[in-house]
């Protein structure tokens, strides 16, 4: 995997959202030209509240005394932190499909009943997390303790065409996402616009959103839509509702198959195709910038491993696992105090001997602006990892 960066210093395997409840969340969206755009404000207040999902009541993080956000560092996430922050194209923008009639968030994922806290200790006490207690879509696995099915999550009016933004915010297993009887037509990958392929079901990984246009087209009536794991030697599975508007027929209980196998999920992923010649959420031609022609002036090959320090069980790229320092990083560079506070590359471009120690330290790499980095990820376990890449300019090639 190629991926190209420009910035200035790049902290590595750290997550770019941090959370440190209580505490309130200022979001503004700033006008890229003009003065024509308003400037929108988002207060969130983030709270740790009881939510059941499982039937298990736990500790959660709320956004808005809601179950929301996505968190990538300490046990944020096993907290429940995530959620959906839509951000739509500024009306000059071209969009390369008519507007949906709707606009639904789709947010699937693994769960833990274990909270977040005792899932630290299992780590701590060098054993892993295990496997989740189940699977949920927007919060839900899709039926009640009973089996009988929650109330529908989306309506969609006959002949009208739907834009489902599906997200992975789980911690750790890849889903297969279908809708029963319909085509999902894919139009937008992590915030690209795709080559519009239609596709019956897609993998999504975790910290992955894409989004497919769906049009009811269908006998009226409701459907299933599914989300179920992957590459896991257990089956776990969640349902939602998609009610045609006035239906009252229940959904068919026969659910369409998940795909088996590596191999499918690696062609599918081989189909998708960004559309250079649509613009992204800003108004610059893309397509104009040739990257496939541009000199890679480095390349960072970053191998992912799993080892015991002091008994605890953790996860490195390179041998280092990165922990936070006391002091937030850009803070320390901002003050000119970084080297009292962490080291810069602390790996190297080429990975450590695979029976390296591994370190606890910051981890941070130097990088030069204006460069093109290509980033080459290998990772020689059995399980996936998903790499959560952060920041301007970056694109998987391969
Ligand atoms: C956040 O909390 C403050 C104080 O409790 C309250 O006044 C405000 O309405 C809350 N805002 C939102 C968006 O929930
Ligand atoms: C890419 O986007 C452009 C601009 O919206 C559109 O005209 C074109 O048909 C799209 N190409 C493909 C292959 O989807
Ligand atoms: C890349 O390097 C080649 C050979 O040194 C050079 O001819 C070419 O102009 C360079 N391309 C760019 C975009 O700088
Ligand atoms: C980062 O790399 C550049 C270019 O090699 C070098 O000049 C600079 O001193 C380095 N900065 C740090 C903080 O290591």
């Amino acid at each position: 995997m190629r991926r190209g960066r420009e910035g200035a210093q790049v902290a590595w395997a750290t997550a770019f959202f941090h959370l440190f409840p209580p505490l309130l969340l200022l979001l503004h969206r700033i006008p890229a030209v003009g003065a024509e755009d308003p400037y929108l404000y988002f207060t969130w207040n983030v709270t740790f509240g009881t939510v059941s999902p499982l039937g298990v009541p736990q500790q959660a993080i709320l956004i808005n005394g809601d179950f929301v956000y996505f968190p990538a560092l300490d046990m944020h996430r096993a907290a429940g932190g995530f959620g959906g922050l839509r951000v739509n194209s500024r009306l000059l923008i071209p969009v390369p499909f008519a507007d949906p009639a709707d606009d639904y968030t789709v947010l699937i994922g693994d769960w833990y009943t274990k909270s977040h806290k005792n899932l630290a200790r299992l780590l701590d006490a060098g054993r892993t997390i295990g496997r989740p207690s189940g699977i949920l879509i927007n919060g839900r696995p899709g039926k009640d303790s009973t089996g009988k099915d929650d109330p529908p999550l989306f309506t969609m009016e006959s002949g009208k065409t739907y834009r489902y933004r599906v997200c992975n915010v789980g911690m750790k297993v890849s889903l297969n996402f279908r809708i029963q009887s319909h085509a999902m037509k894919l139009v937008e990958m992590d915030g690209s616009h795709t080559v519009q392929n239609v596709y019956h079901s897609l993998d999504v990984h975790v910290g992955q959103c894409l989004s497919v246009l769906v049009t009811a087209d269908q006998e009226p009536r409701d459907y299933y839509m599914v989300a179920s794991s992957r590459f896991t030697k257990y089956a776990l599975s969640a349902t939602g509702v998609i009610r045609y508007a006035g239906s009252n027929t229940p959904p068919s209980p026969d659910l369409p198959a998940a795909p088996s196998g590596w191999a499918w999920s690696f062609n599918q992923w081989r189909s998708f195709r960004s559309n250079l010649t649509a613009s992204a959420a800003r108004p610059n031609p893309q397509g104009s910038y040739h990257y496939g022609n541009i000199n890679i002036t480095r390349t960072i090959k970053l191998v992912n491993s799993v080892g015991l320090v002091d008994g605890k069980r953790r996860y490195a790229l390179n041998a280092v696992s990165h922990s936070d320092a006391a002091t937030p990083l850009k803070l320390a560079e901002y003050y000119g105090i970084a080297d009292k506070v962490f080291k810069y590359d602390t790996i190297a471009d080429e990975p450590a001997a695979s029976d390296a120690p591994i370190k606890i330290v910051p981890n941070v790499v130097n990088a030069t602006y204006r460069t093109f980095i290509e980033i080459v990820f290998e990772n020689p376990d059995r399980s996936m990892q998903a790499y959560h890449l952060d920041g301007y300019s970056f694109f998987a090639v391969g």
